[in-house]
């Protein structure tokens, strides 16, 4: 996911630019840039790589006022100076930063081509910043260059856009990628989310679809594109603060958030329980129940919770169904057409889902988002909202947000039998996820000769399948290890024929039930040479179970089970030396699709 940061100061911006452009890295990119307006010109710097090379080019004390830095996760067109953003137009008139796709780009480079253009870059965003240079050479007005442009773009963009050699202005216009405006002692700033200028700004604007406008040192003027008069501004505040991005001592944000669990879930009960009874919207809580079918939708580690809460809602009787988003986008398939539809996303951003929530609008069905994330964009598009108040969560692999996924199912799940057994069987995951964190340090010799293997394998049966699924997922996204997740019972049907001797398999006894058909299969994997380990529930326990964790209520084994995953592959990681927060290839929040 790219990152923007901008603004229009009474200081010298340079610094505040390349310091929020280092606070979005944990979004994952592969080229920076920065554009500065000064002294009648642009002062362009791009580099294929991190923002401290960036920085390292930059040059020194540049009294620039405006200007706008971009971290470039790539699209269209390979990492490379080049390709890097900002994307000046061909006579250096307009300046671009985007994030998101244009659909249509390779029509509208044709077009302007066909009209004298010449492109330097392989990007999508070069088409931008040409458009307005075209549109302007018709208008005369940058304003209205900008919403011609917009009319013409298909796709999702956010853009930040300085003009020629205007240094009172930074023009802004936003299609289904994010961007907040907020409001400073000393400028006006805009960003990509909140994080770069918590240290600048209280207040904040988030800008919506089809907004466009400008930003000078003391105002911001907001237009809808199809409306000629400036919107009114109502700026609002944000719940984080620049601690919550801070390490406060750990290595790494993994590690700080995967022990933030229980505050996660602490924070999750007070503020849908008020000691008695839950305080949910009633509306949501009524519609959940009076749904003939639910359809949750998400992506990657939301959609592994989205398992787990599936099983929730179906103990309650309610018919239940779990798509992965990008393939729904393609595929709606709607099992009743009074189905209502969960859709479930830390960022709020993921590209896969906006897709999926233009559909469900279209056809007027109601939808609840799950998300981490207030003022995002599924979070505006939905009916309704529950937010996961996990606080900010930095690292690309995504571990609290995944507790708190669960634990908010586990409460409404609650809320819809009328039972508060929920929040004491919750408030006792805490206590144990506290030993966990405390005994986390044991785990380290599993991880290190996990991390010596190339494939990893996990077991399990119901919900520590569904576990096995997220921890798979972990370990593949910081390790590079290729791992697989598999149902006990599926292994006879093929994937034995993997195993051979010194084969890792980490597998997971939480169900009476199913206890004894899982210790079968790890007989069935041993027998073929496999080296497994066994991370069973107190009661559940043999001789020789390396990993024995304390009991707690089935339905909320994952809790607790996810955390020995999200700690193997965290370790392993470490051992490997690998980039733990910013992992190859990966973006915190994935919007393109
Ligand atoms: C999880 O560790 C990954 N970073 C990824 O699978 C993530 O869960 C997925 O991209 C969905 O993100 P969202 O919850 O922000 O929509």
């Amino acid at each position: 996911m790219c990152g923007i940061v901008g603004g229009v100061s009474l200081e010298p911006i340079s610094q505040y630019i390349i310091d929020g452009l280092k606070s979005l890295e944990y979004r994952g990119y592969d080229s920076a840039g920065i554009a500065l307006s000064m002294d009648g010109r642009i002062e362009l710097s791009r580099v294929k790589g991190r923002v401290d090379k960036l920085a390292q080019v930059l040059p020194q004390n540049l009294i620039a006022t405006t200007g706008v830095g971009h971290t470039r996760w790539a699209t269209h067109g390979e990492p490379s100076e080049i390709n890097a953003h900002p994307q000046p137009s061909m006579h250096q008139q307009f300046t671009v930063v985007h994030n998101g796709v244009i659909d249509n780009y390779r029509s509208l480079k044709k077009r302007l081509e066909n009209r004298g253009f010449q492109f330097l870059s392989e990007t999508d965003t070069e088409v931008i910043s040409n458009l307005l240079e075209f549109e302007y050479a018709q208008t005369g007005n940058v304003m209205q260059s900008i919403k011609n442009v917009m009319r013409q773009l298909v796709g999702s963009y956010a853009l930040a856009i300085l003009f020629d050699s205007d240094e009172e202005h930074l023009y802004f216009a936003k299609n289904r990628s994010p961007l907040v405006i907020g409001k400073g002692r000393d400028g006006m700033y805009l960003a990509s989310d909140y994080i770069p200028m918590l240290a600048k700004a209280k207040e904040f604007v988030t800008i919506t679809d089809h907004q466009y406008g400008y930003i000078t040192h003391n105002d911001v003027v907001i237009y809808h594109d199809e409306q000629n008069t400036p919107l009114q501004i109502s700026f609002h505040q944000t719940e984080l603060v620049s601690e919550d991005i801070q390490l406060i001592g750990y290595p790494h944000y993994m590690l700080k958030e995967i022990e933030e669990s229980t505050d996660v879930i602490r924070r999750l009960i007070d503020n849908y329980f008020d000691g008695n009874q839950y305080i949910f919207d009633a509306l949501i809580i009524e519609k959940i129940k009076a749904a003939r079918n639910i359809v949750f939708l998400a992506c990657g580690t939301s959609y592994h919770a989205c398992l787990i809460g599936r099983r929730y809602f179906r103990d309650q009787g309610k018919n239940c169904e779990v798509h992965i988003a990008s393939e729904w986008a393609f595929y709606p398939y709607i099992a009743d057409q009074d189905s209502i539809f969960i859709i479930v996303s830390q960022s709020g951003e993921t590209a896969d889902l906006i897709h999926c929530m233009e559909i469900i609008n279209e056809r007027g069905a109601t939808v609840i988002t799950i998300t981490n994330t207030k003022g995002s964009t599924l979070d505006r598009a939905a009916d309704h909202t529950l937010l996961l108040f996990a606080g900010i969560e930095i690292a690309v692999a995504s571990t609290k947000a995944y507790i708190a996924q669960v634990a908010l199912f586990a409460l409404i799940a609650g809320a819809i039998a009328g039972t508060t057994n929920t929040v004491s069987d919750l408030v006792q995951i805490i206590k144990v996820q506290k030993e966990i964190i405390k005994k986390r340090d044991s785990l380290i010799p599993h991880a290190q000769f996990i991390s010596k293997n190339s494939d990893v394998y996990f077991l399990g049966r119901g919900y520590d399948y569904d576990v096995a699924r997220e921890c798979s997922l972990k370990l593949k996204e910081i390790t590079y290890i290729h791992s697989e997740a598999f149902p006990g019972g599926e292994l006879k049907h093929g994937p034995i024929a993997l195993i051979e001797k010194g084969t890792p398999v980490i597998g997971f006894v939480s169900d009476p039930m199913t206890a004894d058909p899982i210790r079968s299969n790890f007989q069935e994997v041993c027998a073929r040479g496999a080296d497994v380990l066994i991370i069973s529930s107190k009661s559940l326990a043999r001789t020789g179970d390396q990993i024995v964790l304390p009991d707690v209520q089935l339905y909320l084994t994952p809790l607790i089970k996810v955390m020995i995953g999200q700690y193997l592959a965290y370790f392993a990681a470490l051992e490997l030396g690998y980039n733990i927060d910013k992992p190859r290839n990966l973006a915190k929040s994935v919007t393109v699709e």
